[in-house]
Parts: C-alpha cells; sequence; structure tokens
C-alpha cells in the first residue's frame, strides 16, 4: 500500500498537491467570491458575541494553529491564542460562553487534546474541531466539525495533514471574515484565486526534490541545524525543525530571526547549518540582516526563498526556491522543501522513517 514508495512518509509528501485541491474541492469559489463550509455553521450574529478565539493542539497541529492566528486576525481582528493542549487546561484558561475553540487534531484522538475540547465545552465555549479522521472522539464531541481531506496519514511525521490544516484554516478564516464584513470582496477573491493554485505549485516543488535530496545528504552528518525566518516563517521554521528532530534525531531548532543575538548566536559557528526562509516581502530587509549575521560567524546558509529572489544567492551557500504566492499563503509551500529536507536526511542517516523512536502516531495517552 506504499503504491511503490520506499516510506509511507515520502508518498504522504508526494499526495500534497492532491490532498491541498481534495480540501479546498466545492468549498472555495472565487468566482462568486464565496466559501462554502457547510459543516460549519457559525453565522454573523454568532461572531458578534465573541471576544476571543482559542486555538488548541499538539506538535504539528499546534504548529498550523500558529498559522491560523496570523489568518484569523488579520482577516477578522477578533484576537487569537495558540495553545498547546497539554499546557492549556491546567492554566485555569480564560474560556467562557464568548469564545470559539479551535481544535487541531490529524487523527482526533489525542488525549490532552481531547481533554482540552471538553474542558473548553464544559466552560461554555463553542467549539470547532479541524481533523481528518471522520467519526474521531473530536469530531464528535465538537458543534462544528471541518475535515481535511488528507486521506489516512499512516507515517508518524505529520506531513499532508500539517498543509491541509493550514488550507482549512485559511478558508475557516475567510470565512467568519466574510461573514463579519471585515474582508473585502475583492482581498477575499484574491486570496482564493491563490489559493486554488497552491496544489500545482506544491507539485512544482516536489518536482524539484533532487536538489533537496542533495542537500539533505550532504548536511545529514552534521548535529546540529538551526532554522530561522521571521512572521509566518518562524511559524513554518517550528516545523521544519520538529519535522528533522523527529525523523532523524538531528538536534534541530528554530528562532525568530531577530531573537539570535538574544541568546543563541553564541551557537552559531563555522559550516553549522542555518536554514533560514525568507518569503516574507515586508520581513526581507530585516530577515536579510540577520542572515548576514550567521554569515558572519561562517555558518552555511540555506535560504529558502521566492522565485526571481535573486538578491539572496549573494548571501546564501545555497537557495532553495518556492513558487510565488501572495506572502499570506507562502506556509503551504515553504512547508515542502523542509519535510524533504527531514525525509532525506533521515534516510542518509540510515532511521527508521515512518516509526521513529520511542513514537506514536496517535497520542491517546497523556
Ligand atoms: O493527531 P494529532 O494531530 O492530534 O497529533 C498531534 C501530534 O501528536 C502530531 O502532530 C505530532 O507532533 C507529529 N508526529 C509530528 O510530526
Amino acid at each position: 500500500e506504499k503504491s511503490g514508495y520506499p516510506h509511507f512518509m515520502l508518498k504522504e509528501i508526494h499526495e500534497q498537491p492532491r490532498a491541498l485541491k481534495d480540501t479546498m474541492t466545492g468549498r472555495i469559489d472565487p468566482e462568486r467570491g464565496d466559501i462554502r463550509l457547510d459543516e460549519i455553521t457559525i453565522k454573523a450574529e454568532d461572531l458578534e458575541n465573541i471576544d476571543k478565539i482559542f486555538i488548541v493542539a499538539c506538535g504539528t497541529a499546534y504548529h498550523a494553529g500558529i498559522v491560523g492566528k496570523h489568518a484569523i486576525e488579520r482577516l477578522t481582528r477578533i484576537p487569537v491564542e495558540v495553545d498547546i493542549a497539554s499546557e492549556f487546561r491546567y492554566r485555569d484558561p480564560m474560556v467562557d460562553d464568548r469564545t470559539i475553540v479551535i481544535i487541531i487534531s490529524q487523527s482526533g484522538e489525542t488525549a490532552d487534546t481531547l481533554a482540552a475540547l471538553r474542558e473548553s465545552k464544559k466552560r461554555g465555549a463553542r467549539i470547532i474541531a479541524i481533523t481528518n479522521v471522520v467519526g474521531s472522539s473530536v469530531s464528535r464531541e465538537a458543534e462544528d466539525v471541518l475535515y481535511t481531506w488528507a486521506g489516512p496519514e499512516i507515517a508518524v511525521a505529520s506531513t499532508k495533514a500539517y498543509s491541509t490544516q493550514l488550507v482549512s484554516l485559511y478558508m475557516l478564516a475567510l470565512k467568519m471574515a466574510l461573514e463579519k464584513g471585515t474582508v473585502d470582496r475583492e482581498e477575499a477573491v484574491e486570496i482564493m484565486r491563490e489559493m486554488k493554485q497552491l496544489p500545482e505549485k506544491a507539485q512544482r516543488i516536489i518536482g524539484g526534490e533532487q536538489k533537496i535530496k542533495e542537500l539533505a545528504y550532504q548536511y545529514s552528518k552534521w548535529d546540529d541545524v538551526f532554522f530561522i525566518g521571521r512572521g509566518l516563517d518562524y511559524a513554518v521554521a517550528l516545523e521544519g525543525s520538529l519535522k528533522l528532530k523527529e525523523i532523524s534525531y538531528i538536534h534541530a531548532e528554530a528562532y525568530p530571526a531577530g531573537e539570535l543575538k538574544h541568546g543563541t548566536l553564541a551557537l552559531i559557528t563555522e559550516g553549522i547549518p542555518v536554514i533560514s526562509l525568507v518569503t516574507q516581502e515586508q520581513l526581507y530587509e530585516k530577515t536579510l540582516s540577520n542572515i548576514k549575521e550567521v554569515e558572519a560567524r561562517e555558518a552555511t546558509v540555506i535560504a529558502v526563498a521566492m522565485e526571481g529572489d535573486e538578491n539572496i544567492a549573494k548571501n546564501a551557500n545555497h537557495v532553495i526556491y518556492i513558487p510565488r504566492t501572495i506572502p499570506f499563503l507562502t506556509p503551504v509551500l515553504t512547508v515542502i522543501p523542509l519535510q524533504l529536507f527531514a525525509y532525506y536526511a533521515a534516510v542518509a542517516r540510515g532511521c527508521d522513517v515512518d516509526k521513529p523512536r520511542n513514537l506514536a502516531k496517535s497520542v491517546t495517552v497523556e
């Protein structure tokens, strides 16, 4: 059932264009400027009575939530907090009947996430679940459910679940903003048009995987790797670093690029790989100056940048280009080279890619 692939993880990375398309089909209609999410019943009047949104999840789903916060706040102007499920319910969270709690879980069975859902419900919040498994506990206990149509995800490392969670969050943000009237139709249509092109752009990145494979093999011998980025690039850096740790056992850390000189720069020495994400136009110069700081310490800079950005090549040892889209949507694409980098680094190190040590696909114990 691996359809000729050596591992489920590679198969699932390659399935992303299809999974993204399936998740958006029938839901996004740029021609009519409309988002149809049949399972989401939330209306303008409900949103008027909402002060705050929480997004609660674990691991990769939590990382998707960070991007979701950005999208929802930008489009709806409702404040959003993102929480790790195993922390959330132990800190007496400020959740009540004027709160929406968005629960993200691929499996829909993660113990801490489910407990956070129940705790929020008890406090009167309205629950929206984003999950990949029809009939899962999370889907049964939430009022509204938005399914990611990623298909079964077998590898322990989550890949297509993440990218489909992202497009689900974008759709949810757009839907709420259209209901609330906080986005103008033209902007919404532009975002929808760009979203529709993501599957084809994801396919182009996958088509260029040979270069990423070579880089991963080349740097797989390092024991430490850093990921840096600002804004949405930092959110994706967190996910890239988790993926690398999880399956290749390389120590990896993600930092907001501007935070380096507050401590971590001390660890940057000659040759150390620093994967630098620079896809956010409005933060470009700022991130570039941080790249120059690591370059000055003779680190090896592997940049992930937007196609057409020739300038970056002057400040990086290697550049991986992703197709252009609006900066707001780049996480869906930027993550793919990082997934492939982690995958090939793990293969190069002879790791058991689909079943990394100490980890389970679904964490049903606390
Ligand atoms: O099924 P869930 O989305 O609730 O799982 C959450 C995490 O356990 C999961 O994303 C985990 O971090 C992945 N193994 C990361 O690749």
